[in-house]
C-alpha cells in the first residue's frame, strides 16, 4: 500500500458480492483478452463476438483501444511506461465490470508479456481469458487499415509496435486467432466454443 492508500478504509464486506450480481444476471462475469497487432482484427472480432453473445442473453461490456484512448487514457501515448499505464487502467476498470457479472471484452496490442501479466494479475489468472490474435505482422502491414504502418515506415509514426517498438508473441494465450487463415465466423466460433461454458452460472 502506498502513503496516498493510507486512511482508507474499504467497505467491501458490506456491499453486495460479486455472486449476488452474477446470480442476477444468470451468467459469471469473465475477462476476455484480445492481444495482437494493429490491424490483425482484435476489434473486428471483439465486436462481432459481443454481438453473439449478446444474442445468447449474455451482458457484455467491450474496452477496445481507440475509444478508450480517446477518453479515460487520452493523456497516454506509446512509450512502454505509457502503454503499460494504459493497461492497467484499462485491467482496473475491466475487474469493476467483472465484478458487476459482465463478461468484459478488451482489444488492446497490449505488447509485452510483462503488461500482459500486469493485466492478468489485476483481474486474476481464474477469470482471465488470453486471446493472441495471431496474424502475421506481414499481413496486418498490407492491410495497414489506418495507413499506419505507411507512416511508420516513413518515420512519421514513432514507436509503432511491429515496427518500431517490439511485440512478443504471448507464450501461453488460451487460444490463437490467426484471421489470415479463418474467416471472422470461423474465428468466433472457435471464441464462443470457449466461452460459453466458462459464463455458465450453475457451473461456476
Ligand atoms: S497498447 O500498446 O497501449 O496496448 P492500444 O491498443 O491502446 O496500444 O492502441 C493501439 C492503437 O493506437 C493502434 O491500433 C493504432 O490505431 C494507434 N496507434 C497510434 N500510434 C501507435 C503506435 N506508435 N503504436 C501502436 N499503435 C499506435
Amino acid at each position: 500500500m502506498n502513503s496516498q492508500s493510507n486512511n482508507i478504509y474499504p467497505v467491501f464486506d458490506k456491499m453486495l458480492a460479486r455472486a449476488d450480481k452474477e446470480e442476477l444476471l444468470n451468467q459469471k462475469g469473465i475477462m476476455i483478452w484480445l492481444t495482437g497487432l494493429s490491424g490483425s482484427g482484435k476489434s473486428t472480432i471483439a465486436i462481432a463476438l459481443e454481438r453473439e453473445l449478446h444474442k445468447r442473453g449474455v451482458l457484455c461490456k467491450l474496452l477496445d483501444g481507440d475509444n478508450i484512448r480517446s477518453g479515460i487514457n487520452s493523456n497516454l501515448g506509446f512509450s512502454e511506461e505509457d502503454r503499460k499505464e494504459n493497461v492497467r487502467r484499462i485491467a482496473e476498470v475491466s475487474k469493476l465490470f467483472i465484478d458487476m457479472g459482465i463478461v468484459t471484452l478488451a482489444a488492446f496490442i497490449s505488447p509485452t508479456t510483462e503488461i500482459r501479466d500486469l493485466a492478468e494479475e489485476i483481474i486474476g489468472s481464474d477469470d482471465f481469458i488470453e486471446v493472441y490474435v495471431s496474424t502475421p505482422l506481414a499481413v496486418c502491414e498490407v492491410r495497414d487499415v489506418k495507413g499506419l504502418y505507411a507512416k511508420a515506415r516513413e518515420g512519421k509514426v514513432k514507436n509503432f509496435t511491429g515496427i518500431s517498438s517490439p511485440f512478443e508473441a504471448p507464450t501461453h494465450a488460451d487460444i490463437s486467432i490467426d484471421t489470415s487463415k479463418l474467416s471472422l465466423e470461423e474465428s468466433v466460433n472457435e471464441l464462443l466454443n470457449l466461452i460459453l461454458p466458462r459464463i455458465e452460472f450453475s457451473t461456476k
